[in-house]
């Protein structure tokens, strides 16, 4: 009989780790609130912690809301789960949580900031019903968190 050929799981698809508009600007951008860690120590942080999980992960940031949306309906096929920071657009947008929706993915909603400690427009967010959860007020360490959460959601 001919040996069954061994099985290897298929490989994980990467987390997206996606950030909204004016990311770019960490470590210039409002100090005192956002920090000083810049957006490219983020996604080094980001990358070592991935590696510590055994999770791969892809990195993206745009300014324009359409964008963010092709790379969430992207992320439907190429990816297993969502790291969102949607900076404003987190108070504005429709089109994403559409999105976020119809992506079907697991998706952790982080904000640098404690968007309820700030102006009550930032108090609502469109796109947290189609998140899992949501880290809001721990600076880049909600990232790596959220890298955590979904580490364990998609071991299951
Ligand atoms: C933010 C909070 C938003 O209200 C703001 O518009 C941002 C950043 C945060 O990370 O704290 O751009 O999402």
């Amino acid at each position: 009989m001919a040996a069954k050929a061994a099985r290897r799981p298929p490989a994980a698809k990467p987390v997206l780790v996606l950030n909204g508009p004016n990311l770019n600007m960490l470590g210039k951008r409002q100090p005192e609130i956002y920090g000083r860690e810049t957006l490219a120590d983020v996604e080094t942080a980001c990358r070592a912690e991935a590696e510590r999980l055994g999770l791969e992960v892809e990195f993206a940031q745009s300014n324009h809301e359409g964008v963010l949306v092709d790379l969430i309906q992207a992320a439907r096929e190429k990816n297993g789960g969502i790291v969102i920071n949607a900076g404003a657009y987190t108070h504005t947008s429709v089109a994403l949580l559409d999105a976020l929706n119809a992506a079907e993915l697991p998706a952790v909603e982080v904000h640098l900031s404690n968007i309820y400690k700030r102006e009550s427009f930032r108090h609502r967010s469109y796109i947290s019903p189609a998140a899992v959860g949501v880290i809001a007020g721990l600076g880049t360490q909600g990232y790596l968190l959220a890298l955590q959460a979904l580490a364990r959601l998609l071991s299951r």
